[in-house]
This record gives structure tokens, sequence and C-alpha cells, in this order.
């Protein structure tokens, strides 16, 4: 009991089983209590007769002996209770990627040593790259494609569907809805390497209108800098390079190897789950990346002064 309020104290809830935000993941949660549920009860009918056979006097003949306990406990109940358990966790399962629905929301995601590639697409002006975050509709199917640059990986979001895989050189699909706005939690559910644990990512789920504004603002490219610190932002972190690997649309920065920094300031965590997203983290994360993630892709940048760490940072963080 002095343990349990520690453990409760995770229990947020944003990335919990047993606490679905939609169809499917209620189909799910329900499977899971009907287990956790029927396994309590065989259990302690399990131990009741073990104590009866421990306390029962010798001698005696007994209800419980003899062969047809045997071949009821041990024999026909198991089979009814597997065979009806089986067929209808296929049900669920046949379900659980969803009907196909009208006009399904498509969204993409690559998944990568460590984080998450996530397109929308559309024609090139209404496309668009983002990293790390899925925005979704209330109350709309979204159909979400995955597949993976590197290593398997798996897409879970916990309180909306089951896991599904993401594999190299091949497309799994899978369906979900929301029904409730909030911000949810999901995590890479196959050890891809050292940092798997850290590769989680957020999904806002907005009103159809909040999410209408979303799409605007990250089809647009970066805003000029308004002010001449974040403009001196921009210049160092051109100068430095880091447009080989990112994309900032609107300035020369197009690399594809990491994530897309056109509206990176909006997103609510950096390094795929990893740090809250403000201008110390950032901060820290180009100074010190390998040290908060070893073996990530994205070098230590320890060679700026001061100010200049700063102005990069804030120049990011101002790409909303
Ligand atoms: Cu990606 Cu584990």
């Amino acid at each position: 009991m002095l343990v349990a309020p520690v453990a409760l104290a995770a229990c947020d809830g944003s990335q919990n089983v047993l606490n679905p935000q939609g169809p499917t993941a209620e189909a799910l949660a329900q499977l899971s209590w009907v287990l956790f549920i029927g396994a309590a009860v065989i259990f302690v009918v399990v131990m009741a007769m073990l104590a009866f056979a421990i306390v029962r006097r010798e001698g005696r003949p007994s209800a419980l002996t003899g062969n047809s306990l045997v071949i009821g406990g041990g024999l026909v109940f198991p089979i009814v209770t597997l065979t009806a358990l089986l067929v209808y966790g296929f049900l669920i399962d046949v379900g659980r990627s969803g009907p196909a629905a009208q006009d399904p929301l498509r969204i993409e995601v690559v998944g990568y040593m460590w984080w998450w590639e996530v397109h929308y697409p559309g024609s090139e002006r209404e496309g668009f790259v983002t990293a790390n975050e899925l925005h979704i509709p209330t109350g709309r199917t979204v159909e979400i494609s995955v597949t993976s640059a590197d290593v398997i990986h798996s897409f879970w979001v916990p309180t909306l569907a089951g896991k599904i895989d993401m594999i190299p050189g091949h497309v799994n699909t899978i369906r979900l809805r929301a029904d409730k706005p909030g911000v949810v939690r999901g995590q890479c559910a196959e050890y891809c390497g050292a940092q798997h644990a850290l590769m989680a990512f957020h999904v806002v789920v907005e009103t159809p209108e909040q999410y209408r504004e979303w799409v605007e603002r990250q089809r647009a490219p970066a805003d000029e800098p308004p002010i001449p610190f974040l403009a001196k932002g921009r210049e160092a972190f051109l100068e430095a390079g880091c447009g080989a690997c990112h994309a900032v649309r609107g300035t020369p920065a197009n690399g594809q190897l990491g994530p897309d920094l056109t509206h990176v300031g909006s997103r609510l965590s950096i390094a795929a789950g990893t740090l809250d997203n403000h201008v110390g983290t950032l901060a820290g994360w180009i100074a010190d990346a390998q040290e908060i993630k070893p073996d990530n892709r994205m070098p230590s940048f320890d060679v700026f002064d001061g100010e200049t760490l700063r102005a990069i940072s804030a120049y990011l963080e101002s790409l909303k």
C-alpha cells in the first residue's frame, strides 16, 4: 500500500490502455477486463480448492476426488473457456482496424531510429510534413499508414488503438477514431535499438475547427523573423549547416535526413517525446544531443557561443 501511491502517481491516463478514447481502444479495453476478471475468478477458485485439499481430513471421501473432476476441471473447462476466448478475441481483432469509412483522414507515418516523420499527404500546396506529433479531429475516422526507413518499429497509441508494426519496405494500415479532444501519448512498441524507450510522440485530438486551423498553419511556410535577434538565429542556423539535415520551408534549409522544422515551435515535445519544447530544452538539445539521447543521428553542436545558441533556439521556438 505504501508503494501503490507512487505507482499510481504516473496514472494520468494519457498512455493507458484502460482509459480508451475511441471505439477501437474501447473494444481492446473490454477484452482486457474480461481477461483480468476471468483470470482473477479462476485463480480464486483454484486457491480455494487447494486450501480445501490441504485442510481436508484424511480418509474421508469427497466430491473433489475422482476422475470426474480431472476430466471436467482439467479438460472440458479449459477447452470450452479457451475456445470461447479465442473466438471473442478474433472477433475483436477483425473489428480492430475499424469499418472502412467514407472519407477517412489519411496520415502517413515513417519510423526512424528514433523519431517519427509524419506526412499529411496532398498536392504541393495542400500536403505537409511534420514530426513526432499527430493532430487529428474528433469524430472522424483516421487511416494511418505506417512504414519504416530503417529497422522494425511499432506505432502504438494505447488510448486510441492497438499496435501496428512499421516494417521497412512494407506499408501497414490502422484505422482509429478519437471521440474527445485532448492530448494522448504514443510510444514505439518494438525494440529498435538503444533509444527505443525515447521514441515517443503525442496525438493532439482537436475539434474539427481547431484541426482546420492547425492544418492551415502547418501548410504555410515559416514566418519571417520579426525581430533582429531571431533573424540572427536564422542566419546562424543556416550558416552552421543545420539545413543539410533539416528543412525549414521558406528558407534555403531543405535537408531531408532529420525532422522538418518549419513549425517546430508549435510542437509539444522535441527529440520524439524526450523533452518538453521550449527555448531552454532546444538549446540543450542543440548543444548536447548526444548526451541526452546517445547514438541518435543529431550531433552535439557544442561550437556556438552562448548568445548564438540562444538566438538559434529562440528562432526555432518562434517557428509556430
Ligand atoms: Cu522504434 Cu522502438
